[in-house]
């Protein structure tokens, strides 16, 4: 178990022993680790990853490890948080509701920002429950008339019974024209705009260039004079929960920005050493990658025990797929790297994959999340004293049980030769989930150099793009 000062934990016991990852392994590996390091170390001071290319075949900069730390000059300044939190206070007591637009990179961190801090319930509360902070909604990250439809028809709803309803559209979009967000912005604007009751201001999330490499959304926003927040350069969507992206939510719900990068701060100080045994993103990098190429370990469960952290799961999906699923090595050699995500939930999925994750081929990690304190932890009560199998469980808190589970379903996994890790968080709060978030980020920038491969382009969602644009064009020329 690596424990960090702040009480964050790796317990990698079910993936490091015998029969699992040796000792040998990793001293046989120990100059491609000591160049991984040394590469994320010239990333951070430069932001120079080797051989890394942007979508138009130019160097493009890696910065999301300077996002943690905020100062003058910085993607993060003083300033730019200060303009976040202003941001969110004109919100606060004023705007009944947001709606976010974006998918992929552009809305998974928001949905575990949101999750984490507002729960499944925040939009049934009043407004005194949820600090005057706004209802918020998800939009984008599906081309669903259906649900799009029933989005509007609850925001015209709700104003029929509020009247005026102040509603923020937050538009996120880094290439500012992708078609699942704006097909849903212009969808739900076109609905709303002239709705009686409704007043609607527009925010646009996008890459700040302007004149000629404006995006469309930034050149929507300066004509219509909306406000507008940055995905800067050199920042891919899957890294940017610790830019402006991620932090637009924070600031519409009061998550706490500072305590988040505060965290995310302390975890990339903690993962400075070329030790991986002092460093936890290299190490759970190191494992991971022997894991698949020793093991034949090549699918990656993410399972949390807390439904507030499912989206962490989501995020990591993304992450782990568009970062080290790539078909070619640096040299452009056929590889065909990466482990299969999927996303679990415990207890959950206790119910349901754990069968073949117990008996199916072993070619699985599991990777469990626990919370060690809960803010709300009910003891079970003896509420039916005659049913013998229900007053066992009494007097236990729920954390209990839910401890219990987890341990053994780790401890059934490994009794059979299944690897399993256990990220250890003390609390759900914004500085642990900035640690989390960050540790994961970094590990796949230590893997991606440990496979040889680019972790920071997607050349694969090109090939359907590509399919996609004629025939979008040839469906709105036919007339149809
Ligand atoms: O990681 C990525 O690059 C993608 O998932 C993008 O975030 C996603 O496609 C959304 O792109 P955009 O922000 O340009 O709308």
């Amino acid at each position: 178990m690596l424990t960090l000062q702040s009480g964050f934990a790796f317990d990698y016991t079910n993936l490091y022993g015998e029969g699992k990852i040796i000792a040998a392994d990793i001293s046989g590996l120990a100059g491609r680790i000591a160049a991984a390091h040394a590469a994320v170390e010239h990333m951070r001071a430069s932001g120079e990853i080797r051989g890394h290319l942007s979508k138009d075949g130019t160097p493009e900069k890696v910065l999301f490890s300077q996002l943690p730390y905020v100062a003058a000059g910085n993607l993060n300044s003083p300033e730019s948080i200060a303009r976040l939190k202003a941001f969110g206070a004109s919100l606060r007591h004023h705007a009944d509701a947001v709606i976010h637009f974006g998918i992929g990179g552009s809305y998974l961190g928001n949905r575990v920002i949101f999750d984490a801090h507002c729960g499944e319930f925040w939009n049934s509360r009043t407004p005194e429950e949820r600090g005057g902070y706004p209802e918020l909604y998800f939009s984008g990250n599906n081309i669903d008339p259906l649900r799009t439809g029933d989005l509007i028809g609850h925001i015209l709803a709700a104003a029929r019974a509020k009247t005026p309803y102040r509603l923020v559209l937050v538009v996120v979009s880094k290439s500012g024209g992708t078609l699942d967000t704006m097909s849903n912005f212009l969808v739900v604007y076109h609905a709303l705009r002239q709705a009686p009751g409704l007043e609607i201001s527009v925010v646009a999330v996008t890459d700040p260039a302007e004149g000629a490499n404006a995006t469309l959304l930034k050149k929507l926003a300066r004509e219509n004079a909306w406000t507008t927040f940055a995905v800067p350069d050199g920042i891919g969507g899957r890294f940017s929960v610790f830019s402006e992206v991620g932090l637009v939510t924070a600031a519409c719900v009061g998550f706490d920005i500072d305590a988040f990068l505060a965290g995310a701060r302390a975890m990339d100080e903690a993962c400075r050493q070329a030790d991986p045994w002092t460093n936890p993103a290299l190490l759970s990098a190191v494992l991971k990658y022997l894991a698949a190429a020793n093991h034949g370990r090549n699918i990656e469960v993410f399972m949390p025990y807390a439904d507030r952290l499912k989206a962490v799961a989501e995020w990591y999906i993304q992450l782990l797929a568009e970062s080290l699923g790539k078909r070619t090595d640096r040299q452009g050699r056929e590889v065909l790297y990466g482990r299969t995500p999927v996303v679990a939930v415990g207890t959950t999925d206790m119910h349901a994959q754990t069968q073949q994750h117990q008996d199916g081929p072993r070619d699985k990690i599991v990777q469990f999340l626990r919370i060690a304190a809960w803010d709300r932890d009910p003891v079970i009560p003896a509420a039916f004293p005659a049913a013998r199998q229900l007053t066992d469980l009494a007097g236990l808190r729920m954390s209990q049980a839910l401890d219990v589970a987890l341990d053994a379903n780790a401890e059934a996994l490994a009794r059979d030769s299944r690897f399993s890790a256990v990220y250890h968080l003390p609390r759900l709060s914004a500085f642990h989930l900035g640690e989390l978030l960050y540790l994961l980020a970094l590990a796949v920038a230590y893997e991606g150099e440990l496979a040889d491969v680019d972790a920071f382009d997607q050349p694969g969602v090109e090939a359907y793009k590509r399919i996609m644009a004629p025939k979008l064009e040839a469906l709105k020329h036919s007339g149809r």
